[in-house]
């Protein structure tokens, strides 16, 4: 089935900067009566979400994500009908449920129940089919013993728990999450990643926040980048959150980084760490070069063996590389040391163009290892390795790996393909 669910066209939303539209106390209306005398600079005004256009067919689970202020939160308050688009409009065909991070949209003086059947009944539902579903969501949410507790006595995270499993268990048609995996314990985060996959295998659609790229990644087939308030990128979900994951670290990307002093019970601690392409601190490599780590140390007592591991991870999550000298039986030093310099000589790179973070552990014995995540960024960038103009395909994988091609007949010898060797050494180096 391949209805159309969702249609967005042309929608923006300005705000008067400063100003919180909505949700205003009395207390707020009144203290805003006296302070804003005529100071408000007319103009100041900021577009949270700007020419928006897209549309989402039925069953698609879709992940909006961006830089923190990027539009999203406004997006599905549009889309909630939570607040009016300043232009354009948005077209939504069946029941929506929202978990929005306005709030959970309780009453904080009703107990949880009173809340589940106040939210059913704002959704639309008869008293009997929430009655029906009333026990699947209490033991959903975990918080049967508070159940007829105010809800001005939840704990955030138990608030958002209650929240998530009425609108997730009320068969909304279109259900809009903002961010709720943030309040969750672990366990329960994992939870709503299930329960949001039976959704959207139900047939019904699912538009999802969210800052946790794996979740995002888990749970979408498509995503949306938005980008100061603008359609950045849209598409299949690995090529938004990798579009997303370049830009972050396009401006981070950095050949050596300082790390700051660890941990009391760190015996051995990592100082700085540096990416080396062919011999020099470099954090823009191409495929084929010559790529080696260097990582200075520290240790409160002599050591000879330092056990070191890196991992080089891509901008899609996947990992690349994953080494250490754990078990390796790699050079000593010939007397133990307070301090020096390890390198890890990597050989030729081979990495398809993309964006890279490596991230580091030492120790002296698996139990007091320094850790380093995601430190350093490097960017490997496109090469003409067959000096034909094609380039690699870098979205089908991230290891650029030589193969020789032969063509063999039925009893006949096996013929090499003649193929111009790969250049892969940078010309003058
Ligand atoms: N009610 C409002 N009044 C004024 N400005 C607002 C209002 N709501 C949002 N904004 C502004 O609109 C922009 C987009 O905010 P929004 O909350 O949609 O971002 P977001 O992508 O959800 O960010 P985050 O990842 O931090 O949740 C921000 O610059 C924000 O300051
Ligand atoms: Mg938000």
């Amino acid at each position: 089935m391949t209805d159309t669910v969702i249609r967005v066209e042309g929608i923006g939303k300005r705000y008067r900067v400063g100003q919180r539209e909505s949700y205003r106390a009395l207390r707020d209306v009144l203290s805003n009566a006296f302070r804003s005398n005529g100071r408000r600079k007319p103009k100041d005004f900021i577009w949270a979400v700007r020419d928006v256009s897209f549309e989402v067919k039925q069953g698609e689970v879709v992940g909006l994500i961006g830089r923190n202020g990027a539009g999203k939160s406004t997006l599905l308050k549009l889309l909630a009908r939570i607040t009016r688009p300043t232009v354009g409009h948005a077209e939504l065909h069946g029941r929506i449920a929202s978990l929005l991070e306005v709030g959970t949209g309780f009453h904080p003086e009703l107990t949880g129940r009173e809340n589940i059947f106040l939210s059913g009944a704002i959704l639309g539902m008869s008293k009997a089919e929430i009655v029906r579903k009333f026990d699947e969501i209490v033991a959903f949410s975990e918080v049967e013993r508070f159940i007829d507790t105010p809800l001005k006595h939840y704990s955030s995270g138990m608030g958002m728990r209650l929240a998530f499993a009425v609108a997730a268990h009320l068969e909304p048609e279109i259900l809009l999450v903002d961010e709720v995996l943030s309040v969750g314990d672990v366990l329960f985060q994992q939870k709503c990643i299930g329960k949001m996959q039976d959704i959207s295998r139900g047939g019904r659609t699912v538009l999802f926040v969210s800052h946790n790229l794996g979740a995002v990644r888990t749970l979408c087939g498509t995503g949306i980048l938005l980008r100061d308030g603008i359609v950045a990128t849209s598409g299949p979900i690995d090529t938004v959150t990798a579009a997303y994951m370049d830009a972050l670290w396009q401006g981070t990307n950095s050949h050596t980084v300082t790390i700051p002093k660890p941990p009391e019970r760190c015996n051995v601690w990592m100082e700085s760490v540096s990416i080396l392409c062919n011999g020099e601190p470099n954090s823009i490599l191409e495929t084929g070069d010559h790529m080696s780590l260097q990582i200075k140390f520290r240790s409160r007592e002599p050591i000879q063996k330092p056990i070191i591991g890196y991992l080089i991870r891509s901008s899609r999550g996947e990992n690349a590389v994953n080494a250490n000298n754990y078990f390796l039986p790699s050079a000593n030093y010939p007397k133990p040391v307070t301090q020096g310099t390890i390198i890890c000589d990597l050989g030729d790179l081979p990495l398809m163009a993309g964006s890279y973070s490596v991230s580091f552990w030492l120790c002296r014995n698996p139990h007091e290892q320094h850790h380093v995540e995601d430190v350093l960024h490097f960017s490997v960038e496109e090469k003409d390795i067959w000096g034909n103009g094609a380039l690699p395909t870098k979205s089908l994988s991230c290891l650029w790996w030589p193969t020789q091609f032969r063509f063999q007949r039925t009893n006949e010898p096996i013929r090499t393909l003649e193929l111009p060797a790969p250049r892969l050494s940078r010309p003058g180096r």
